[in-house]
C-alpha cells in the first residue's frame, strides 16, 4: 500500500509517500518546504503568516512529492479530476489561495496510486492545521480516498520506527519504552506500554526546551530558530571559563518527571543585562553563555529520563522532535545511557527526522493502518490533541 502524509502544524509545509507491504517500509519521498527565511524576521513563528506560506507551498510540495515518487502523471483526457461544489466552495471560503493552485494541478494530473491520505489533526498551530486538513480532506475527496488524522507527537515518537524500518517485525522487542519529545512546542516523558498505549509521566510547566533556546536566541540577537543557532556558538566555545556564567537546572533534583525551563531564560536575562554592552556583544561571551545554556537543558533532560527508564525498567529510551536533532543531546545520551543503564536500547531518528517532517506522520498511519484503527470521520483541527 502507499500513503500519502501531509504535516502543516507549525512553520514547515511537508509532504511525503510512504510504500508498504507487511514490515518492508520504504519512505519514496519526503518534501520538506521551510519558511525559516518568511519568520525570521519576526523572531519566532507568526502563525498567520505560516498559514499563508502553507497556502502558497502545498501544492508545488505534493508535485515534488509525487515526482520523487514516480507517481506525478499528466491527465490524457482534458477535463482531468475536478472538485466538487461542496469542496470548492469550502476551499473558497477557507483557503482561497489554495483552491485556485489545487484546481489547475487537478485538471494537469491524474490520480496518483495512493490508497491512503494522512493528516496531522494537532497539537500544533490552529490555521496552520486547518489548512493541512482542508487540503487532505480535498484531495481525498476528489481522488475518493480515506483520510486519516495523525497526532503530531505520536508522529515524533514513530519517527523512530524509522530507523528500524525493515527489521522484523517493525516493533520487536521494544516494549515498554520511554520517549523523550523535545521540541519548540513540547517536552514531554511518555511511557509507551505497547504501540499505541500513551501514559504522559512529565512535562513542562512552563516552556519548552526548544522555546526556551529560541527565546535565549533572541536575547543574544542569533535569530531562529535558535537550537541551532546556540548549537553552532557552543561549539565554538574553546572551555576556557571567562565570564564565570552560572545557569541553574530547574526541577533536575525534584523526584516528579516535570520540567521547567523558563527560570533558565530569565536567569541568561538577567546575567545578560548585567554585563557591559561590549562584553555581552563579544564572540567570546555568545559562545561561553551558548555552551552554558546548551548544557544546562541538556542535563535536565538526560537526568529526568534516566530516572524514569529505571523507575520503570523500560526496554527502550527514544528521543524526537526537533531539539533530539542537536548533536551534542544525542552524542550524551548515547554515553549516559551506555555507562547507567546499558541494557536499554537507544533509539533516535536521524537529523532530519527530528525537526518537523511528513515521514513521521506517514510510518504512524501506516501503523494505525496495521492495526485497523483508522477513523477518518469529522475529522478537525486540535491545537491540544491529546496523546
Ligand atoms: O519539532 P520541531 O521541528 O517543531 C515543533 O514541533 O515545535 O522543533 C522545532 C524546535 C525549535 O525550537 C528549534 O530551535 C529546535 O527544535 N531545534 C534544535 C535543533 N534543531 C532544531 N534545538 C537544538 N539543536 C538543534 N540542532
Ligand atoms: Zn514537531
Amino acid at each position: 500500500m502507499r500513503i500519502l502524509a501531509i504535516e502543516t502544524s507549525c512553520d514547515d509545509t511537508c509532504i511525503s509517500i510512504l510504500k508498504a507491504k507487511g514490515s518492508k517500509v520504504e519512505i519514496e519521498s519526503n518534501i520538506v518546504s521551510s519558511q525559516v527565511k518568511a519568520h525570521q524576521k519576526w523572531g519566532g513563528v507568526y502563525p498567520s503568516l505560516a498559514k499563508r506560506e502553507h497556502q502558497k507551498n502545498l501544492v508545488p510540495v505534493l508535485s515534488r512529492a509525487l515526482r520523487e515518487a514516480g507517481l506525478l502523471k499528466i491527465q490524457n483526457s482534458k477535463k482531468g479530476s475536478l472538485l466538487n461544489l461542496k469542496t470548492s466552495k469550502d476551499l473558497e471560503e477557507r483557503e482561497p489561495l489554495l483552491l485556485k493552485k489545487l484546481s489547475s494541478f487537478l485538471k494537469k494530473y491524474k490520480k496518483p496510486k495512493i490508497d491512503l491520505i494522512a493528516v496531522t489533526a494537532g497539537p500544533g498551530l490552529e490555521p496552520c492545521l486547518w489548512i493541512g486538513i482542508n487540503f487532505a480532506k480535498a484531495l481525498g475527496d476528489v481522488w475518493q480516498i480515506q483520510v486519516a488524522p495523525i497526532n503530531h507527537i505520536e508522529a515524533h515518537i514513530f519517527a523512530n520506527l524509522l530507523s528500524q524500518i525493515n527489521s522484523k517485525p517493525l516493533c520487536q522487542n521494544l516494549f515498554p519504552a520511554l520517549s523523550l519529545i523535545v521540541s519548540g512546542g513540547h517536552t514531554q516523558l511518555i511511557l509507551i506500554k505497547e504501540l499505541g498505549k500513551y501514559g504522559i509521566l512529565g512535562e513542562t510547566r512552563d516552556d519548552a526546551a526548544g522555546e526556551c533556546l529560541d527565546k535565549i536566541a533572541r536575547v543574544m540577537g542569533l535569530g531562529y530558530p535558535g537550537g541551532p543557532k546556540i548549537a553552532k556558538e557552543s561549539g565554538k566555545y574553546k572551555g576556557e571559563s571567562k565570564y564565570k556564567i552560572e545557569l541553574p537546572r530547574p526541577m533536575i533534583h525534584q523526584k516528579n518527571y516535570d520540567f521547567s525551563f523558563s527560570g533558565l531564560k530569565t536567569a541568561v536575562l538577567y546575567d545578560f543585562k548585567k554585563r557591559p554592552l561590549k562584553e555581552r556583544a563579544s564572540k567570546e561571551y555568545i559562545q561561553e553563555m551558548s555552551y552554558n545554556t546548551q548544557q544546562a537543558i541538556i542535563d535536565v533532560l538526560i537526568l529526568k529520563t534516566l530516572k524514569a527508564a529505571k523507575d520503570f525498567k523500560v526496554k527502550t529510551i527514544m528521543i524526537g522532535g526537533g531539539v533530539a536533532a542537536n548533536k551534542e543531546l544525542r552524542k550524551r545520551f548515547k554515553q549516559k545511557i551506555k555507562e547507567e543503564v546499558p541494557k536499554v536500547k537507544y533509539l533516535v531518528p536521524e537529523i532530519k527526522r527530528c525537526t518537523d517532517n511528513a515521514a513521521m506522520v506517514a510510518i504512524t498511519a501506516y501503523s494505525h493502518w496495521l492495526e485497523g484503527d483508522i477513523k477518518s470521520k469529522n475529522i478537525k483541527a486540535n491545537s491540544n490533541y491529546k496523546l
